[in-house]
């Protein structure tokens, strides 16, 4: 989702002093890549046939089309849409009456992260599974034909506030692939939908219980009803899925008649009146002054079992309350859970989460408490090229009372408070952040950071402004038995790519020396790996005349950084939810917000009614399953 309205947070820190050189001599070290057993390290991939492997599509030209496109040689269909029914007897989508009713059978709306959960369950099938799929948000000028950007307020009734709280949140469709092409399975018993309007959850972990969670209507502290601003996520060794809540802010407005959580809500940017008037929609929750605690049960990592439909989603509070990007989750070499999150705002911090316990495959009990018990930790990124982190513990360094932290249900409910008391680094938009299947290292997409002045630049925020956004690599020491430690306390790290154009020497780009005209790109935010652990960057904000898309490169070798270009979505969209199957033969994305091209981009004259193409159907946002002409792995 773009953030156009957002301000840079306050920051206690110094600014990190001026760019340093790049580290060639470190660069090189990176390359070498890291022992083989690091392959065990990661979970969701299959055994791989070494690193690299040769990225031989031919490229996409860049462009700015109505159409989606992808690189010759490849199919990309359309596999669910905004509204297509997917639960058993669920009514066909009527663009003209757009009710909660139908929505909450309908597979809902903005599409972002994307998991494929192979069935049977634990398996490495790649024909046949459960397709998770996070519903970030909702465009209300494409739902109804009489709202503009100027009205939202005035034309709101309840009946669309429930639709609207509806069409978002999270959806679960059985897919399968015959004779080549994905279809999903509409009477399936797995099919389920979350919703931001009436799906039960349960707040866990530490915060948990706390009065700051509790509302006029839980007086437990412990009950939710839905999810919101559902971005990327992650899933588990343990085959569950992980949705991370963003921007949660856009849907609260009033004024705070608490002054600590006023303070506490400014700094997760509630500073507006809220982008979503749900409050008028006979939705009193969403009112900041009746219910001043209720945003506290919004911002978290939820987790769920796609397997179960019956299961009640579990907001895991140990992770930390921010505008969680996603979680990268990944299984330690000594059997701990490491979890990576990007809080995506200006000036915002990187976190890691590393359980207390080791994961069984014998014991799912236990396995319940793995993201309860554990360390929250927030990057400090040096000049010297090292990462440190730092835990976010209660009773530990400035996270007393003194400070108004009280307990550690405090630390993580003002989790970027916290993050600022004790150093971390504020950083241009963390977004997506996945640990790589092959090396063992972890790349983390920083979108761009507009506000961000010449002296606030240092080593890991190389330009002031950032229009264009970076990536940098991050590498885990090897431990004793030759493989990741994602626990230590120290990384090193270097930038990976510089975004821009590298032919236009004000961006100050910085990549491959072997890129082309269509290999660069602007605005990294969602990425994949596929099983020979190559990286397949999607984009939100490509520059004037280019397209969102995927582009992908080598991490090693003489093609580090190479970027490609794959494939671009239609006009006004972003691209989300990279996922690959185990086998690498199919990459679903996510084409979110198509015709969000701006004010007069509305119902009745949209710049692109993709992926219809019909006069009576408004644009719709959609996964979309790559493959390649004749079956094989993707990229190669
Ligand atoms: Fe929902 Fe930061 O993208
Ligand atoms: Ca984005
Ligand atoms: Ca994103
Ligand atoms: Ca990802």
């Amino acid at each position: 989702m773009k953030h156009s309205e957002d301000r840079p947070l306050t920051s206690d820190q110094t600014p990190l002093g001026r760019m340093i050189e790049t580290r060639l001599s470190r660069r090189t070290i990176l390359r070498g890549g890291a022992a083989l057993s690091v392959v065990a390290l990661s979970f969701g991939a299959t055994a791989c046939s070494g690193r690299g492997g040769g990225l031989s599509f031919k490229e996409l030209p860049h462009g700015s089309t109505d159409d989606h496109a992808v690189a010759d040689g490849y199919d990309a269909k359309v596999l669910v849409r905004w509204g297509d029914p997917i639960l058993t007897n669920a009514p066909s989508f009527d663009p003209t009456d757009v009710t909660a009713e139908a929505q909450r059978q309908q597979f809902g709306t903005n599409n972002d992260f994307i998991s494929f959960m192979p069935l049977p369950k634990g398996s490495t099938n790649s024909d046949h599974g459960l397709l998770c799929v996070n519903h970030e948000f909702c465009v209300p000028t494409q739902m109804f034909a009489d709202v503009n950007f100027a009205n939202a307020t005035k034309v709101m009734t309840a009946e669309r506030g429930r639709a609207e709280l509806a069409s978002i949140g999270h959806s679960v469709i059985e897919v399968k692939k015959t004779d080549g092409t994905w279809a999903f399975i509409q009477d399936s018993k797995f099919n389920r939908r979350l919703t931001a309007l009436d799906t039960e959850m349960e707040l866990t972990g530490p915060a948990a219980g706390h009065e700051r969670l509790q509302t006029s209507e839980d007086k437990t502290g412990r009950k939710v009803i839905g999810t919101l601003f559902t971005c990327a996520g992650g899933k588990t060794p343990w085959h569950t899925v992980l949705i991370a809540e963003e921007n949660v802010h856009y849907s609260f407005s009033g004024t705070p008649n608490d002054p600590r959580e006023a303070a506490n809500h400014r700094a997760m940017g509630f500073t507006g009146p809220g982008r979503y008037p749900w409050r008028a929609a006979a939705q009193p929750r969403f009112d900041l002054g009746g219910e001043p605690r209720e945003p506290n049960r919004f911002g978290w990592i939820v987790e769920y079992d796609p397997y179960n439909p019956q299961s009640v989603p579990k907001k895991r509070t140990a992770l930390g309350r921010f505008r969680h990007e996603g979680a990268g989750c990944v299984l330690n070499h000594d059997g701990r859970i490491v979890v990576y999150q990007g809080d995506d705002a200006r000036f915002e911090c990187v976190y890691r989460y590393v359980s207390d316990d080791a994961f069984d495959p014998d014991n799912p009990e236990a396995n319940e408490q793995l993201l309860d018990k554990g360390t929250l930790y927030v990057g400090r990124f040096e000049e010297d090229g090292s990462l440190n982190w730092l835990p976010l513990i209660h009773g530990s360094g400035p996270l007393v009372n003194k400070n108004g932290f009280d307990s550690q249900a405090d630390v993580l409910i003002e989790t970027r408070r916290a993050a600022r008391f004790v150093g971390g680094t504020p950083m241009d938009r963390p977004e997506d952040i996945d640990v790589n299947p092959v090396t063992g290292t972890v790349f983390l997409m920083l979108t761009n950071n507009t506000e961000r002045k010449v002296d606030e630049t240092g080593a890991a925020n190389p330009r002031g402004p950032n229009p264009y956004g970076h990536i940098l690599e991050f590498v885990p020491p090897v431990a004793d038995n030759g493989e990741r430690d994602h626990t230590a306390d120290r990384f090193e790290w270097d930038v990976f790519i510089k975004a821009g154009d590298p032919a236009d020497e004000t961006h100050e780009a910085a990549y491959n020396d072997g890129i082309t005209p269509d290999g660069w790109f602007g605005a990294p935010d969602n990425c994949a790996f596929d099983p020979k652990g190559r990286l397949w960057i999607a984009t939100d904000g490509a520059p004037e005349g280019i397209n969102d898309g995927v582009w992908a490169c080598e991490v090693s070798g003489s093609d580090r950084a190479l970027t490609r270009h794959f494939y671009r979505v239609p006009h006004g969209a972003e691209l989300c939810g990279p996922e690959f199957t185990p086998d690498g033969e199919t990459l679903f994305v996510a084409v979110q917000h198509p015709g969000l091209s701006g004010p007069n981009s509305l119902f009745d004259n949209p710049t692109t009614r993709w992926p219809d193409f019909r006069d009576d159907m408004p644009p719709r946002s959609a996964v979309v399953a790559i493959t390649r002409k004749g079956g094989g792995e993707i990229g190669s």
